[in-house]
């Protein structure tokens, strides 16, 4: 857990992935040929084989903030990168990329049940607009802060959309050593903006099967839409989301991979949001894709949850994709 602790505590918001790319090529550089990062910021690791083209993608990016002005009093104005709630938001510590820290507050005079992000700021502790910009400039971005923790069997963290992703495809990259396919493992960027460096990625690799690796809603809280994940419930197996209709034949694949080597898993239908599969199944002529989903409570909150056993099986799942024989 060490290791999905130091991705996730990366502030990594879309377009500015290089601190978890750092991450992820120290720790994979012994299990592929070549790892290359490609213009929109994909972090691309390629193990050669003689099979199929399979591609394997998790993005690297997270949700955050923008500074899009600051006030004479030194108070930091802002708008989000990706699906951020202002409600998740209010009160929450953000870090920039040089460290400097804030809070998330709101003009108090606004109905906190509507505020949007043009009622709201960033303190930094800046007593003057000179003093805020010797530490915060016009577009810089920040990430929001949430502390790691694990309890039974449950893990804790902001980004684990998607550096969970991630983690379960390195650890699936690491074991799956004995194959003839050629792999390709995409750590994308700018998922949260709109599936953009999936869409470069796929079309430069060109692969003829795919599978992201991405979190998906749970349906076993309190008023949460009927759904047929549960965490802890195991590996989920997206049928549909909005921006995708998992292939037939990759799904069927999944399923028999699972009950193969007994692995629990579930069916996804999830009717908002989506995933890189998105952008890779409708690349060039397309590609049959499929996403397997890790069940998250509290997505885009700094305080997302998962299931240790789930990870585990979504590992175990994603190496016996990448062995699989097309
Ligand atoms: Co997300
Ligand atoms: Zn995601």
């Amino acid at each position: 857990m060490e290791f999905l602790k130091k991705l996730c505590t990366a502030i990594a918001p879309s377009g500015n992935e290089s601190s978890v790319h750092d991450i992820i090529k120290n720790e994979i550089r012994a299990y592929v040929d070549e790892i290359t990062t490609d213009a929109l910021g994909n972090l691309i690791a390629h193990k050669k084989g003689a099979g199929k083209k399979v591609m394997l993608a998790a993005h690297a990016d997270e949700i955050g903030i923008i500074v899009t002005y600051i006030e004479k009093s030194g108070l930091i104005r802002f708008h989000n990168i990706g699906g951020v709630r202002p409600l998740y938001a209010l009160s929450q510590r953000v870090k920039f990329l040089n460290g400097i820290a804030g809070v998330v507050f709101y003009d108090m005079a606004k109905d906190i049940e509507k505020i949007s992000f043009d009622d709201m700021y960033i303190d930094i502790g800046a007593k003057s607009d000179e003093e805020a910009e010797k530490l915060v400039n016009i577009g810089d971005v920040a990430g929001f802060v949430g502390e790691f923790f694990e309890r039974g069997d449950a893990v804790v963290s902001k980004a684990l959309d998607d550096r969970v992703g991630c983690y379960i495809l390195i650890k699936a990259l690491k074991r799956a050593q004995n194959t003839d396919n050629d792999v390709y493992a995409v750590f994308t960027s700018q998922e949260e903006l709109g599936l953009r460096g999936a869409a470069t990625g796929a079309y430069s690799i060109n692969p003829d099967i795919a599978l992201a690796i991405d979190v998906t809603d749970t349906g076993d809280m309190p008023g949460t839409a009927p759904m047929a994940v549960t965490l802890g419930g195991g590996a989920a197996i997206k049928i549909k989301d909005s921006r995708s209709i998992s292939s037939g034949y990759v799904v069927n694949l999944l399923k028999r991979l699972a009950k193969d080597n007994n692995l629990p898993y579930q069916l996804e239908v999830l009717t908002r949001g989506g995933t890189d599969a998105g952008a890779i199944h409708m690349s060039r002529g397309g590609v049959k894709t499929a996403t397997l989903s890790v069940p998250t409570r509290y997505i885009h909150s700094p305080c997302e949850m998962v299931s240790k056993t789930d990870i585990e099986t979504c590992i175990t799942l994603t190496q016996k994709f990448i062995e699989e024989r097309f």
